[in-house]
């Protein structure tokens, strides 16, 4: 929230070139992801002392000014600046008291087929819509994890809206993530982007698949939920600063062997359930229904809206 974004991380006291380069490498880029690194992660990342990673941390986290006292008016103003994007249904846009927020993370969980995707994909779409339109003119950043995404999909919808489908196509950056080391490096690559362009929105579809793969068992829960953690502060930042929307998705478990607890659940636990501003629970009803429902909102009631996924996309 501080104004000056880009410092160097060679800008803080005790970090020289190597250990700049170092902690670049392992995935620190910004002052603001040392501010909210532990001791022992920098220790690792760029092979240093308890004392140097004390002074380090404490430095960044003067540099960013984290937990510095606002006033609750300053705080209202952010608030009534918030943006929202349009789903395309003005049923499902009430339910989510106008549309996506910017500032916020927004998480959509439900089983395969319940419409995440397309979700995503409308958002896309809608997020360059001028602002009557309730969309907020500004182009979107697709991270995709499951190869899901379809750029002839976004031609019809954008066709749908009456919108040149080539200018939509070449308003949307597209990334492919491969693993949770990469998927955590985007995030904090996009940044950049959204600093040239003017991004409103950021997508990961889906946020925990890689982590799911990769974090099999039990034993690797604590290791998992802490990347997953980092990851989700990266992202609260970027939407924070940049006033924009991140949007993930998250499919509920499927393996109860493999995520304990209830399989209905989604994956990622208590920390995505306390980091995502809103969520979004969506089941399948008679096609092409589709049924949302909030999740433990602070500021949304527990309701329920009915959409429908057509040909033009997301629909009442
Ligand atoms: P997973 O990623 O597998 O967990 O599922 P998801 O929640 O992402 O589901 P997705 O958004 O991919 O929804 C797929 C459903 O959307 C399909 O079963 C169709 O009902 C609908 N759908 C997808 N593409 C089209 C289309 O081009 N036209 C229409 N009418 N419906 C579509
Ligand atoms: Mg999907």
């Amino acid at each position: 929230m501080a104004g000056d974004i880009k410092r160097s991380l060679e800008s803080l006291p005790g970090v020289g070139e190597a250990t700049a380069e170092k902690l670049r490498e392992a995935g620190y880029r910004t002052v603001e992801s040392l501010a909210v690194a532990t001791v022992a992660e920098l220790r690792e990342a760029a092979e240093i002392g308890e004392t140097q990673a004390k002074k380090i941390i404490s430095a960044a986290r003067e540099a960013a000014e984290f937990g510095s006292f606002v006033t609750a008016d300053k705080i209202l103003e952010r608030r009534e600046k918030i943006g929202l994007i349009t789903t395309g249904s003005a049923t499902l846009d009430n339910l989510l008291g106008g549309g996506v927020e910017t500032q916020a993370i927004t998480e959509v969980f439900g089983e395969f087929g319940s419409g995440k995707t397309q979700l995503a994909h409308q958002l896309c779409v809608t997020v360059q819509l001028p602002p009557e339109q309730k969309g907020l003119g500004g182009k979107a950043i697709y991270i995709d994890t499951e190869n899901t995404f379809r750029p002839e999909r976004i031609r019809d919808m954008a066709i749908g809206l009456a919108m040149d489908p080539v200018k939509a196509l070449h308003n949307i950056y597209y990334i492919k993530s491969y693993n949770t080391d990469q998927q955590l490096l985007i995030a904090e690559k996009a940044e950049e982007k959204v600093e040239e362009e003017n991004v409103r929105l950021i997508i990961i579809d889906s946020l925990t698949s890689h982590f799911r793969a990769e974090y099999t068992g039990r034993g690797m829960l604590a290791d998992r939920q802490q990347k997953l953690n980092r990851h989700l502060m990266t992202l609260h930042r970027i939407a924070d600063l940049h006033d924009l929307a991140v949007f993930v998705t998250n499919q509920v478990q499927a393996r109860p062997d493999i995520f304990f607890g209830d399989p209905t659940r989604p994956i990622g636990g208590h920390v995505v359930a306390h980091s995502a501003t809103t969520r979004i629970y969506l089941r399948k009803s008679k096609p092409p229904k589709r049924i949302a429902r909030i999740f433990d909102s602070p500021n949304l009631p527990e309701r329920e809206a009915v959409f429908t996924i057509v040909e033009q996309g997301i629909r009442d």
